[in-house]
């Protein structure tokens, strides 16, 4: 069944939802942050079928699925209908601010954008955290279940999160010296791919190291200690070792971004994007342009971004 769309009260609504960095080096699949700026734009209106298509995706070079039971924001925002037991017709506009298979959200970015702009357009019926599992839904597509980049997509900030609700998310102390230098060469790394070489088993000894490295970056995270933030985002000893080559220059970039003043480097997410800490803008800003210059000189294309953490997560910029 239709639904009236002069019963709901929007026509149209646009909603924005930022680039993530899951991961942090150490946490792998159970940490993740928000930055500013970046990110995806999703557009909604009433379509007067019971059906979600997709009318437009603008910036994706026409390399993502039309077809909406493939899509992440059209079946993230499937799931969401269904939890709701409704059966709207809605369209929707993708607008990619991300570049795709970076390591930065992107998938996470438009399915969030899309069930946050649907939940305006029909009245709000969920509050934020609540859009959390169907905003998965879309995300597990591409990338299965954990919400180290949907749950600080959705809610900003830097979150642990080690489940698919909003009850599995803890909102973590942030400081306002944290900036993030970030790069993204120009090749594709699909997440899947990334996942594909992980190893199934690890050695006691290797897990010690590993859990002990997620406790450092706790108790440096909490005193406001950035030298040893990035110190213990670094000590991941299971998953970039066994990603690093698929991920151009890693470990001369870290090198490079520390000559330039950066604390600390990290893949982020699944990559190519690597990210710096640093501890001012003016650091973050420099380190960011040397790090593109840096694949410049080897032939490759990068674009370089400084950031801070957006701590507000997806928000509606348009409703009418
Ligand atoms: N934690 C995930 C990974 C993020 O590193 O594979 C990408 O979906």
């Amino acid at each position: 069944m239709a639904i009236n769309s002069s019963a709901n009260p929007y026509q149209k609504v646009q909603a924005f939802a930022p680039a993530t960095m899951a991961n942090m080096g150490i946490g792998f699949d159970i940490l993740g942050l928000a930055f500013q700026s970046l990110g995806d734009v999703v557009e909604v209106t009433h379509h007067d079928k019971p059906e979600v298509i997709i009318t437009d995706i603008e910036g994706d070079n026409g390399l993502l699925p039309r077809n909406p039971h493939k899509n992440t924001a059209s079946v993230a925002i499937m799931a969401y209908l269904k939890q709701l037991n409704r059966h709207d017709g809605i369209a929707i506009t993708i607008k990619k601010g991300l570049p795709l298979a970076s390591g930065l959200g992107s998938s996470a970015s438009s399915a969030v954008a899309g069930v946050v702009a649907v939940n305006a357009l029909l009245g709000y019926p969920m509050t934020k955290e609540e859009l959390l599992p169907a905003c998965m839904e879309g995300e597990a597509l591409v990338s299965g279940y954990h919400a180290d980049n949907i749950a600080p997509c959705l809610l900003g900030g830097l979150l642990l999160v080690d489940g698919i609700t909003s009850d599995t998310v803890v909102r973590l102390p942030i400081h306002d010296n944290m900036h993030f230098a970030l790069v993204t060469p120009n090749v594709a790394v699909l997440t899947s791919e990334a996942r594909a070489v992980l190893p199934q088993m690890i050695p006691l000894k290797t897990m010690i190291k590993q859990t002990a490295g997620v406790a450092r970056f706790f108790e440096a995270l909490n005193r406001g200690d950035l030298v040893t933030l990035a110190k213990a985002m670094e000590l991941d000893d299971v998953v970039e070792p066994a990603r690093a080559h698929l991920m151009p220059y890693l470990y001369e970039l870290r090198e490079h971004a520390k000559a330039h003043g950066a604390l600390g480097l990290v893949i982020s997410g699944a990559g190519p994007t690597l990210c710096a800490l640093c501890d001012s803008a003016d650091v973050a800003k420099r380190v960011s342009s040397q790090m593109a210059t840096f694949y410049e000189e080897q032939g490759l294309g990068a674009v370089a971004y400084a950031t801070q953490i957006n701590t507000e997560g997806a928000r509606v910029i348009l409703a009418e």
